[in-house]
């Protein structure tokens, strides 16, 4: 198939859909691209890199005229009109608030794949750019307040006197709220942090910042995972946060947000007059009607008590070559997903959940709103069991379970017996510590949380290095037995050391940036 990249119409995008490295990688899905002149150039992607990756370069008719277009923002009218009928268009496309544009699209008779309606489930991350951008987003939106802010972040001692830390207010912490909550603790500025949703606490912590938290557990996010609207005492519970600790800090970031919903207004004009002058809200919900009362989508306003109030709603354009790298792994990995074979044919199966969520338009039908999709990010709870009555026979199961346990038990000991008579006092208490090695090591490994596989992965890696180096001193032994042992030894501790260097090489270039040594 070919596809198309054009360069981006709206005013102030800087962004593209694909780069030189990704016009690669669609390439080897036996893709071929042709990309518009100067469609690169706003993110510092030269047409010649295009051209050195492989992509064919256009003026502009060929890129409309592909079998697939992808592209950032959401097409004009006279782009629509521009594509030929089946073909396949790719892009963020808000399909809630753009019926117009689905219809148009469908009455054109193209597939359309809108990026932003992506299911968020853990398979489809890999597509999700409204995660990607968002991200992108929150670490621009630090920036940006550093920028107005007229102080360092970090404390410093000097010679000229003591400059205490910034304080950091995030309000959410989805995507956006951690992204910025990293970014702000690792410029040293004292990082304070509230969502409503109790399970954002642990996340908060792990980025530097300090959660603040008032609402009793379920009582503030849904079954999904994601927040439910505040009412009621909760509702002015939460308000009292907001006013308490926006005057306490130097920089509130807010990125509230309830799916499906307007932005909560959650800084009131009488908050900011309550804080100092000088002190900066980035209100990232801007473009959604925006969390702080006082914010103008797109400008920096001042209150009239000295406070700047960030409206931009362009933050992941402001890091145009970033973002369009990830926007384009985004493209790639869609492709990736419609290109099964990897041999250049799109196979669009809509009975895949993740395929049927994004597609929007298909033969001139309107697809929005997919059925939904269950996701839950909550760990599952347990159904509540009643206690069975005093005296109530075990099941079945457990009562076989339970004589199976006793049988395996009867034979180890018979087993340990035999092997105990007939063998040396040495090699018996070997064994004995080998039996008891084997219990303890069952048990505890049983028991690791999946969080810590990777130090148990390097111990267990630690423990084959000394089974290597007893394995080594036993090689030569006149014994064909024991040097046949130590040989398998050898070789099963080489398989777990040196697969553990592998996959930890994996791991840490999952890490490095491109061209690092
Ligand atoms: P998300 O859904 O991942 O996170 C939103 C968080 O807000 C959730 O953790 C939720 O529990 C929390 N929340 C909801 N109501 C709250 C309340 N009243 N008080 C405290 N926390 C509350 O959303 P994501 O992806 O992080 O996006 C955040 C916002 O940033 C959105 O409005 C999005 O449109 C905007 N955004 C703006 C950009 C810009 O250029 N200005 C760029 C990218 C995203």
């Amino acid at each position: 198939m070919l596809i198309g990249i054009p360069t981006e119409s709206k005013a102030g995008e800087t962004r593209v859909a694909a780069t030189p490295e990704t016009v690669g990688r669609l390439m080897r899905l036996g893709h071929q691209v042709v990309v518009q002149e100067g469609a690169g150039q706003r993110a510092s992607f030269p047409d010649e890199q295009y051209a050195g990756a492989g992509a064919t370069l256009d003026p502009g008719p060929a890129v409309w005229a592909a079998d697939v277009v992808a592209k950032v923002d959401a097409p004009t009218a006279e782009e629509v009109g521009r594509l030929r009928a089946g073909a396949i268009l790719a892009t963020q496309l808000s399909p809630g608030q753009s019926p117009e544009l689905l219809q148009a699209l469908a009455d054109r008779a193209v597939t359309a794949l809108a990026m932003d309606a992506v299911p968020r489930i853990s398979r489809a991350q890999s597509l999700d750019v409204l995660s990607s951008m968002t991200n992108i987003g929150g670490y621009r939106a630090v920036i940006e307040a550093a920028y107005e802010y007229g102080s360092v972040f970090t404390g410093q001692v000097t010679a000229a006197g003591k400059v205490p830390p910034a304080g950091v207010f995030v309000i959410g912490a989805g995507v956006a709220g951690l992204a910025a909550i990293g970014t702000a603790s690792s410029l040293g500025a004292v990082v304070r942090a509230f969502d409503i949703r109790r399970a954002a606490g642990e996340q908060v912590e792990s980025m530097g910042g300090q959660f603040v938290w008032i609402a009793s557990e379920g009582e503030s996010e849904g079954a999904d995972g994601y927040a439910r609207e505040m009412r009621g005492d909760l509702h002015r519970r939460a308000m009292e946060v907001y006013a308490r600790e926006c005057p306490e800090a130097d920089i509130v970031i807010t990125t509230a947000l309830i799916p499906g919903r307007p932005a909560p207004r959650i800084v009131t004009a009488e908050t900011v007059a309550r804080m100092r002058s000088g002190s900066v809200v980035v209100d990232m919900a801007a473009r959604n009607g925006g969390n702080c009362e006082l914010t103008q989508p797109g400008k920096v306003v001042i209150s009239h008590n000295g406070v700047k109030i960030v409206g931009y709603t362009d933050l992941p354009a402001r890091l145009p070559t970033q973002a369009s790298q990830l926007y384009g792994t985004n493209i790639v990995n869609l492709l990736a997903l419609l290109t099964p074979a990897k041999d250049g044919q799109i196979v669009l199966d809509l009975d895949d959940e993740v395929v049927r969520g994004l597609t929007v338009t298909h033969e001139r039908e309107v697809l929005w709103p997919p059925p939904p999709v269950s996701v839950s990010a909550l760990p599952s709870v347990p159904a509540p069991t009643a206690d069975p009555p005093v005296g109530t026979p075990p099941p079945a199961a457990v009562r076989l379970d339970a004589r199976r346990g006793y049988f395996a038990m009867a034979m180890a000991a018979v087993l340990f017996t035999l092997v105990a008579t007939v063998s040396p006092a040495a090699f018996l208490g070997h064994f004995t510590v080998f039996v008891l090695a084997v219990i303890v090591g069952f048990y505890v490994i049983s028991n690791v949380t999946h969080a810590l596989h990777t130090p148990l992965l390097a111990e267990t890696n630690a423990i084959s290095g000394i089974i290597l180096v007893g394995a080594l001193l036993q090689v030569g032994s006149e014994d064909p037995l024991v040097r046949s042992l130590a040989l398998g030894a050898t070789v099963v501790a080489s398989i777990n050391v040196f697969g553990g260097f592998a996959v930890t090489g994996r791991m840490l270039k999952m890490f490095r940036r491109q061209g690092d040594a």
